[in-house]
């Protein structure tokens, strides 16, 4: 689903990269986006959900959404974290020596983002005066992500998982996300560090000391802005991956978005989304030495620096170079 904008340019890079390494593998491609609402009144056609269920993985490029209501309209990515239960969103974040902002050492940090509550059940109601957003917590849901990190910090060998709320000023929702957690963590034996931080705490931390981190879990908003924060330090939007991961079924996407300031000009890095793609391959169709080679390639062909010009086709080529 190659969405809008810069998504329509990035996301045939990633299918290349993938249809590379994956020689059997079987692409649809399917409508979703801003564009797809225009043209047909939803944002997620019903047919491109059962297609992605078909396929049980998704590769999903931007979408461009307006900043005033719409009505009738919602996000295509927030429609199918929804529709296909994809609640836990996963972000990782790799230092490349010469390419990334330097951090006292290599920097490899998950952020684990609860993807389906929160502020982002969008039931906003106003008067014109008073305008209330609700916000849900529920214990099935934070121990449901508690468990997901929990299954990826026990397969990746971390060493550490950080809980971050806000529990001080939201005890009930916050309290009831980090003691779900904490519960999950204990019940599973498994043997790591645990620790917590407040949200505003964990922002300045990931500001001035990301090394802290291996892997942080948190609820949905907090988890949407920390991990852009992190973004930073695997060297911005442009090679940010991410994973909405339900069961059975899970959509890649680059964390950027339709970039209207570049799109049709050659220019958006496509490793963003090709690292996306990468991580179908490492977590749903658990082949990580394939992983592996996808992101050496693209950390390699950052570091030899990013063309003058056509950036998407240069480096889509010089990263299917080293893979074929
Ligand atoms: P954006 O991520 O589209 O762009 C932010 C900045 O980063 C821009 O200057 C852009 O040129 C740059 N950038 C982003 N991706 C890049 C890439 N691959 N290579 C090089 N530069 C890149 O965020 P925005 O401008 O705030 O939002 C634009 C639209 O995208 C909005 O309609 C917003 O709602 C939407 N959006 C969608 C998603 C998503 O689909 N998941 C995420 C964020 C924003
Ligand atoms: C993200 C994006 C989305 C979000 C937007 C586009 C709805 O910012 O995937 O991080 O807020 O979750
Ligand atoms: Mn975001």
């Amino acid at each position: 689903m190659p969405g809008d904008g810069i998504g329509k340019e990035v996301i045939p890079a990633a299918v290349q990269v993938l249809q590379t390494v994956l020689p059997d593998l079987e692409t649809v491609e399917a409508p979703a986006g801003w564009e797809t609402f225009e043209q047909t009144g939803q944002s997620v056609p019903d047919s491109t959900l059962d297609q992605i269920r078909a396929c049980g993985a998704g590769l999903f490029g931007a979408v461009q959404s307006p900043l005033y209501k719409v009505d009738g309209y919602r996000s295509a990515i927030l429609t199918m974290r929804q529709e296909l239960g994809l609640y836990a969103n996963i972000r990782p974040v790799k230092s490349i020596a010469g390419v990334t902002p330097s951090a006292e050492k290599a920097l490899d940090m998950i952020v684990v983002r609860e993807n389906s509550e929160g502020l982002y059940i969008s039931r906003e109601t106003s008067d014109g005066e008073t305008a209330v957003a609700e916000r849900v917590i529920t214990r099935s849901a934070s121990r449901r992500i508690a468990e997901k990190t929990v299954e990826l910090a026990r397969s990746q060998g971390r060493q550490k998982i950080t809980i971050v709320h806000k529990a001080n000023v939201l005890p009930l929702t916050d309290g009831l996300f980090r003691d779900s957690v904490r519960d999950v963590i204990a019940e599973s034996g498994l043997d790591i560090e645990v620790d917590e931080l407040l949200i505003d705490v964990a922002a300045l931390k990931m500001v001035g000391e990301p090394e802290r981190f291996d892997v942080a879990v948190t609820t949905n908003l907090f988890g949407d802005i920390l991990s852009d924060a992190a973004a930073h330090w695997g060297g911005g939007l442009g090679l940010a991956p991410s994973l909405n991961w339900g069961d059975g079924v899970a959509v890649a996407e680059p964390v950027h978005g339709s970039a209207p300031d570049i799109a049709g000009q050659g220019l958006a890095n496509p490793i963003a989304a090709i690292l996306s793609g990468a991580m179908l391959v490492r977590y749903v169709w658990q082949l990580p030495d394939i992983a592996d080679k996808i992101e050496q390639a693209a950390a390699e062909v950052m570091q030899a620096g990013l063309p003058a010009s056509q950036i998407t086709a240069g480096v889509t080529s010089a990263i299917l170079q080293k893979l074929s």
